[in-house]
C-alpha cells in the first residue's frame, strides 16, 4: 500500500484566490510526479451537491462530502488540494481529526480588496441584497485559529503561494 497522499485543505472567502492557487499547485505537483487530484467546490457542487445551498447545515454537509472523497483519495496515495470556503472551523476541525496528513492553509486578504476584484459580481449582488447569506457579507467566516500556513493574495503572487505551500509539504512539521 502506497503511504496516505497529504489533503491541503484551502479555506476562505469567495474570490480570495483557493481554486488559482489549487490549480498552480496541483500543475507543479503533476509536473514532479506527484499524482494529485483538486477538489474544488464549484465542481463539486456542480456535479455532487447540486442540491446544496449555502445555509450551515448545507456547507458542512458540502465539507463532509470534500473530505470523505479527499479521504478515499489519499488513502491510495494521491495528494489532494481542496479548495472550498468551509467557512465552519468545526467542520474543518472534523476533517483534520480525519485525515492525516492534513495541512490546512487560510486564504485570505482584505474584504475590501475583494468586493473591488469581484470577478464574479458576487459580492455586487450580496451588497445589493440579491444574495442572501454570502460568506464574509450576510453569512460567518471563522478563521483558522492555528493554520498550518497563511497565504495573504493581496501581498502574495500565486507563484509565491505555490512556492510557499511546495514548502511546507517538503517540511511540514517545520513550520508550525
Ligand atoms: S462552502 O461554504 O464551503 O460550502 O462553499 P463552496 O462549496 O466552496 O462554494 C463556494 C462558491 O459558491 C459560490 N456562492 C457562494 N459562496 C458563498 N456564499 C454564498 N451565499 C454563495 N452563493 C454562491 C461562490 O462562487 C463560491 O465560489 P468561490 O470559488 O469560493 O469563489
Amino acid at each position: 500500500m502506497n503511504a496516505p497522499g497529504t489533503v491541503i485543505w484551502l479555506t476562505g472567502l469567495s474570490g480570495v484566490g483557493k481554486s488559482t492557487i489549487a490549480r498552480l499547485l496541483a500543475a507543479e505537483l503533476d509536473r514532479q510526479g506527484v499524482p494529485t487530484e483538486v477538489l474544488d467546490g464549484d465542481e463539486v457542487r456542480a456535479a455532487l451537491s447540486t442540491e446544496l445551498g449555502f445555509a450551515k447545515r448545507d456547507r458542512d454537509t458540502q465539507v463532509r462530502r470534500v473530505g470523505y472523497l479527499a479521504g478515499l483519495l489519499a488513502r491510495h496515495g494521491v495528494t489532494v488540494v481542496v479548495a472550498l470556503i468551509s467557512p465552519y472551523r468545526e467542520a474543518r476541525d472534523a476533517m483534520r481529526a480525519r485525515l492525516a496528513p492534513f495541512l490546512e492553509v487560510h486564504v485570505r486578504a482584505p474584504l475590501e480588496d475583494l468586493i473591488d476584484r469581484d470577478p464574479k459580481g458576487l459580492y455586487r449582488r450580496a451588497l445589493a441584497g440579491e444574495i442572501s447569506g454570502f460568506t464574509g457579507i450576510s453569512d460567518p467566516y471563522e478563521a483558522p485559529l492555528h493554520p498550518d500556513l497563511v497565504i495573504d493574495t493581496d501581498r502574495c503572487t500565486p507563484d509565491a503561494a505555490v512556492a510557499r505551500l511546495l514548502a511546507l509539504l517538503r517540511a511540514p512539521a517545520d513550520t508550525d
